[in-house]
């Protein structure tokens, strides 16, 4: 809580492209907190670098990714909107917050040991701390809520943790947060391989489907998608193919499981699947259209990150210096 207001905190990493998964599962939700909540939204590129990125790629991305927040509806009005690295707090509370964080936890964290295994021979601090890092951006802000992917839920958790140990020895120092996984949207997975989650790192490019992906390769990419054996469009655990792509289109269009069967009676995979490409394209569009737009305007996007780390740094700041404070660091006015 900051003030009487509830929080909504959330932050996507700059690096890769961003899947339907992620608008789905996360960005898409965003819009809807703003009405109710208090939301800070971070592209944390303290985060990407955890694996090695080329800076220049790293730089552009950071532009893209605001601008892509902003083109999925966030009125920077409504919501800050704002880069991490500008915000120095975050390094220095996730410091603080190491302090209090357990070697055991962060070793079962399992997004660590998926990356460690992947970049085995880049298994850096940063990568066994981002955990506290993301810890820390959420804290800063007194957050109550986190809407995050299924795939962030056990870093979320350990946010929880952290804070109710900090709060046991500082009483009154952070709120702690709970995180919320959209309901719809929360497994899509890949178009290749529907047991595998969908991620912007797949190097089978016909598995993901990008929310800049121009229609003819959307389409192309769904009509290429897995499906199973026989040929009736139903939602079931025997058709992981059928069903992926079934909540991919309930996502699109609001359409219930057994609307979209009867939809699809009698017609065969070939129909259906131009159908999910079809209105992914469609509903994306709006999107692309906004994001081409708001990328060109560089000068734009920088006076929002300025903008942004002001307004997010007012209140980071304010945490800091109670958490300083309590832990004994001499302070000097
Ligand atoms: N770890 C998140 C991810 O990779 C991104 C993230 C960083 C985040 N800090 C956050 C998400 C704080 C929610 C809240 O998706």
């Amino acid at each position: 809580m900051l003030g009487e207001q509830k929080v909504s905190y959330s932050g996507v990493q700059p690096s890769g492209n961003l899947t339907i998964g992620n608008y789905l599962g996360a960005i898409r939700n965003f819009k809807e907190y703003s009405e109710q909540y208090k939301t800070f939204y971070c592209v944390v590129d303290q985060h990407a670098i955890t694996v090695r990125q080329i800076p220049a790629e790293l730089r552009r991305r950071t532009y893209e990714t605001l601008a892509l927040y902003m083109a999925c509806g966030l009125d920077p009005e409504k919501n800050t909107l704002y880069v991490q690295s500008m915000v120095h707090e975050h390094a220095e509370l996730a410091w603080i917050l190491n302090c209090f964080t357990m070697f055991g936890e962060l070793s079962r964290m399992t997004q660590f040991k998926d990356k460690s295994a992947k970049h085995a021979d880049n298994i850096n601090a940063g990568l066994f701390t981002y955990p506290t890092l993301m810890a820390a951006d959420i804290l800063l802000y007194q957050t109550d809520v986190v809407p995050v992917g299924i795939d962030q839920k056990q870093h979320v958790e350990l946010c929880r943790d952290i804070a109710e140990r900090f709060n046991q020895i500082h009483p009154g120092t952070f709120t702690v947060p709970e995180p919320v996984i959209a309901k719809s949207g929360m497994k899509i997975m890949s178009l290749a391989d529907p047991t595998k989650k969908m991620s912007k790192s797949d190097e089978n490019a016909n598995a993901v489907v990008y929310i800049l992906d121009d229609r003819d390769t959307i389409i192309r990419k769904f009509k290429r998608a897995v499906t199973d054996s026989g040929s009736e469009v139903r939602y079931s655990p025997d058709k992981p193919g059928v069903s992926n792509l079934m909540s991919i289109y309930s996502c699109f269009t609001g359409k219930s499981m057994e609307e979209i069967e009867r939809e699809f009676e009698g017609k065969g995979y070939g129909e259906f699947k131009l159908a999910v490409g079809e209105t992914t394209a469609d509903a994306l569009a709006a999107v692309q259209n906004e994001y081409k737009l708001r990328l060109a305007d560089k000068a734009g996007l920088e006076a929002q990150m300025k903008k942004g780390a002001e307004e997010a740094s007012y209140y980071a700041r304010r945490t800091l210096s109670k958490v300083q404070k309590k832990l004994g660091f001499v302070q000097l006015h």
